[in-house]
């Protein structure tokens, strides 16, 4: 099979052509696009490192969901910043928690919207780290048992709130079995979890943590979150969480992981949710408002790149701009 008689140029000869053996499609089913919501009135403010990306306080949310409906988007990822921070997070689990007010505000206005809930507590804490912390300075340790006794509270005040999936973000040991007991015994059996089993210590989450103030006022999250060299700890997290009964897996960052999304892919059959992150998405804007690259070209073909990698879908900020290229609008 020797070139002249193999001549792959023949598959790529016509648009229709290359459509007939196109392996890999974006769809907006693909996509699940976060939101941050803040306390306040008439509040839609853009994120200054993340172009076209707001918080939205919760009675301005309404613009934000029809858009997303009319797009055919049909799942958003709740981000909260609260009115009130202190040690261990309690404003993560009020009944009238942010979060908890943004799910009832968005499942009021669009039942079918599917809600997920990040649950963490590095948003709501005043140290900004993900669990309760012991000790000071060089000595301060985020304690594992006792920060999942809070997470817990959270995701079952989440799902009371009508949250229709739960997306534990803490990177705690047992976080999937602790939260499943948790909602189970609380009648949310039927609510399932995402989990951020694959969750590496990342530079890509810098803007985030401006847009969420969740950036963590000593030390880093190196003793919780994955060290970005290991991809066979990637695997003992996946077998952990999906053991503990998580319902769907999440590899995050995407980018520059895009070979460990392929092995959980291959070993694991859960739903598998690529989280294209924050810094991923900064740096495509700020490199297109310089007029450097072409944003829509870039914006498809890194996702693209995402499914085809393995996910089954994929948390993203371009999500709205890629499903109106998708549609061939603008
Ligand atoms: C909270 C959380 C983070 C992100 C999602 N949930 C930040 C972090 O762990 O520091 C990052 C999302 C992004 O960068 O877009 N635990
Ligand atoms: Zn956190």
């Amino acid at each position: 099979m020797t070139f002249p008689i193999t001549r792959h140029r023949r598959l790529r000869r016509t648009p229709a052509m290359r459509n007939l053996v196109r392996e890999t499609y974006l769809h907006p089913h693909d996509f699940v696009y976060p939101l941050f919501v803040v306390p306040g009135e008439g509040v839609k403010t853009e994120i200054a490192s993340m172009p076209g990306v707001y918080h939205y306080s919760v009675d301005r949310l309404e613009e934000e969901v029809r858009e997303i409906q009319a797009l055919g988007i049909q799942a958003v990822l709740l981000f909260g910043i609260p009115e009130h921070k202190d040690p261990i997070g309690t404003s993560a689990f009020e009944t009238d928690g942010i979060v908890q007010q943004a799910t009832r505000r968005i499942k009021a206005l669009a039942p079918e919207l599917v809600v997920v809930a990040d649950t963490c507590l590095c948003e709501f804490t005043d140290h900004g780290h993900c669990g309760v912390v012991h000790g000071t300075g060089a000595s301060a340790v985020v304690d594992n048992d006792e920060s999942l006794a809070l997470l817990v509270r959270t995701a079952v005040s989440q799902a009371a709130a009508g949250a229709d999936i739960i997306a534990p973000s803490n990177m705690m040991d047992g976080f999937v079995g602790a939260i499943r007991q948790g909602l189970d015994e609380a009648g949310f059996e039927e609510i399932p979890i995402m989990s951020y089993a694959v969750k590496y210590s990342s530079a890509y989450y810098g803007p985030f943590r401006e847009a969420a103030q969740s950036a963590p006022q000593f030390g880093d999250r190196k003793t919780y979150q994955m060290d970005p060299a290991n991809v066979r700890e990637a695997l003992r997290e996946a077998a952990s969480d999906a053991a503990e009964g998580a319902d769907m897996l999440m590899v995050k960052p995407g980018l520059a992981y895009l070979d460990v999304v392929r092995v959980v892919k291959e070993r694991f059959d859960l739903p598998l949710v690529v989280y294209n992150v924050s810094a991923e998405y900064s740096m495509v804007k700020a490199a297109a408002l310089q007029g450097w690259i072409d944003e829509r070209a870039i914006v498809l073909e890194t996702l693209t790149g995402m499914k085809r990698a393995g996910a089954d879908l994929i948390i993203t900020y371009h999500a709205k701009d890629a499903v109106r290229w998708l549609n061939g609008q603008y």
